[in-house]
């Protein structure tokens, strides 16, 4: 028997494979340096191009530059106007940024589950929590795969909703032949450190209407109606305060990371989805194992690959199989821990964690493998391994 590191055995691996390290290249090193040595660090002319080209790559109309797609939720839903006494359907199978930002403009988060095979918000269960005061839905494009954006869009029409999209895993997904982040919706991606394209931190609202965009840049920057960069110019001192805004802007140092980063989206896309084939051909091998599903018409942006294991099968949990990879040199993950589950929202809603059954036993089930471009076909095999030992050492 092939014994596990975390009973004795060796590690598969003798250095750990981390689970997402940044991917930066010489050449966006070179353009961030550039900006450095520029003599103009912060929002400018580099935001601008990197909106404009982010607008050009989903077709969107326009493109708002930020510090975080949490700043990007936020900042939409206070621009319509959602606030007290409104309710904001989203699900408990997310960051807690989705559900904090409804909270900080003073709206109440309406939890509603996932579709048991999807991870993905559960448009029968929207329905059923629909009230007199729902003003908005915030689907998540968990993992990168697209929500029910058409059933969803139907509903938010009849019932006259806004709809925001969480897009922080979607850059490069694709639904219905348009690109995630076309403008039909708000849609928010994120740019954090771990995600698909990054700016060390940071974010975008893509909208199709450009008094949103208008008020976005507002709200973005204390609500001046000109930003440093146009008040640099000779002569262009004088600014007003339009409104009590925020400081939510985006770097012109964070923007040419993002810039560069943007051109090899495409490129780093198709390498997950490579990474994902693999692992979905040899874990679809395994009984107690349920890989993602793709929905027809969808591209997936493959963010995340979360493996479902049923540890019915086996003689350990998840936690365990987690510390089991970690000895044998291989980090994984969960995504996430529903927000119905921490103590804050425990607290103020009185959850149980059957109150939404599949996203619990998602959770219970849920491992995130590595998946990024500079991952190499020796490290998912490295994985693919590591896992087969676990499930084999353990099975009942
Ligand atoms: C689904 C989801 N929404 C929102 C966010 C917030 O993104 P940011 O860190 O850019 O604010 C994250 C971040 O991990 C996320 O995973």
């Amino acid at each position: 028997m092939n014994v596990p590191a975390i009973e004795g055995g060796a590690p598969l691996r003798s250095t750990y494979l981390p689970f997402s390290p940044p991917d930066i290249t010489e050449s966006e090193i070179k353009s961030v340096v550039e900006v450095l040595k520029s003599g103009w660090i912060t929002r400018g002319k580099k935001c601008e191009e990197f909106e404009h080209l982010l607008a050009a790559y989903t077709g969107a109309a326009h493109a708002v530059v930020l510090s975080s797609a949490t700043a990007g939720l936020f900042l939409s839903l206070r621009i319509f106007g959602i606030g007290e006494d409104d309710e904001v359907i989203t699900t408990p199978y997310t960051f807690a940024a989705t559900a904090n930002v409804i909270l900080h403009v003073g709206a109440r988060p309406v939890f509603v589950d996932i579709d048991a095979d999807t991870f993905l918000i559960s448009t029968d269960q929207i329905k059923r929590k629909l009230s007199k005061k729902t003003r908005a839905i915030i689907p998540v494009h968990f993992a990168g795969h697209p929500a029910d954006m058409d059933e969803i869009s139907r509903i938010a029409d009849l019932h006259d909703l806004l709809v925001i999209e969480d897009a922080a895993h979607a850059i490069g997904a694709v639904y219905s032949g348009k690109r995630i982040g076309n403008g039909e919706h708000t849609a928010v991606f994120s740019f954090h450190a771990v995600k698909n394209l990054t700016t060390a931190e940071g974010g975008a609202v893509m909208t199709g209407d450009a008094r949103i965009a208008h008020q976005l840049r507002l709200f973005s920057l204390h609500g001046q109606t000109k930003d440093a960069y146009e008040k640099l110019r000779a002569g262009s001192w004088k600014y007003d305060i339009a409104l009590p805004g925020y400081k939510f802007n985006m770097t012109d140092i964070q923007a040419a990371l993002g810039i560069e980063q943007l051109r090899r989206i495409e490129e780093n896309r198709r390498r997950r989805e490579t990474i994902a084939q693999t692992y979905s051909t040899f874990f679809g091998e395994y009984a107690c194992a349920k890989v993602p599903e793709v929905k027809k018409g969808v591209t997936h942006a493959w963010h995340l690959f979360p493996l479902r294991i049923d540890f019915s099968r086996l003689r350990i949990d998840r936690d365990r199989f987690i510390a089991a990879l970690a000895a044998e040199n291989i980090s994984a993950n969960v995504h996430f821990i529903p927000v119905h589950l921490m103590s804050f929202y425990r607290k103020i809603f009185d959850f149980q964690p059957e109150d939404f059954p599949a996203s619990y036993s998602a959770f219970l089930q849920e491992v995130s493998l590595p998946i990024y471009p500079t991952l190499t076909q020796g490290d998912v095999q490295n994985v693919c391994e590591a896992c087969a030992r676990l499930l084999h050492y353990y099975k009942k």
